[in-house]
């Protein structure tokens, strides 16, 4: 799978930790950042959703402090599911019910065994479809409206 990867100051050792693990055998795009000098989260959340949004990445992994910041900030581009999950049970659900195509972390919320493990199942778990597609078609005619 190729997956578009970024986080912001508070994400980089997390996200290159599962670049070492859970994402081994992937492709790997990664929008940065590298190092630990601090950056406005939405500039990297915009970054990874357009990949995904285009077609380039079939999925994106963000990760802030919390996690929180990227989802919102990913969610504003079109065609962007992006789900902040912290436990196992809720990536899975994210991808059978969500068919969430960014995953966000917290790189001070979860630790990296943790975080390899929900993104193992998040990126195995596939979209169930059925009434959930219809739910999702409803989101996303909200897009664009007010
Ligand atoms: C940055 O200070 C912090 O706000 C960010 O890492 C993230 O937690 C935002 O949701």
């Amino acid at each position: 799978m190729t997956i578009a990867i970024g986080s912001d100051h508070n994400g980089v050792a997390l996200k290159e930790a599962l670049k070492q693990g859970a994402l081994q055998g992937h492709i790997v795009r990664d929008f940065g950042v590298f190092t630990s000098e601090s950056v406005d989260y939405p500039d990297i959340a915009f970054a990874v959703a357009r990949a995904v949004a285009s077609g380039e990445c079939e999925r994106g992994i963000l990760i802030c402090g919390t996690g929180i910041g990227m989802s919102i900030a990913a969610n504003k581009v079109q065609g962007i599911r992006a789900a902040a999950c912290s436990d196992v049970y809720s990536a899975k659900m994210s991808r059978r019910d969500n068919d969430a195509n960014i995953l966000c972390l917290g790189g001070r919320v979860v630790g990296p065994g943790l975080a390899a493990e929900i993104v193992t199942v998040w990126l195995n778990e596939p979209f169930a479809g059925g009434r959930h597609a219809r739910r999702l078609e409803k989101i996303h005619a909200q897009e664009g409206q007010r």
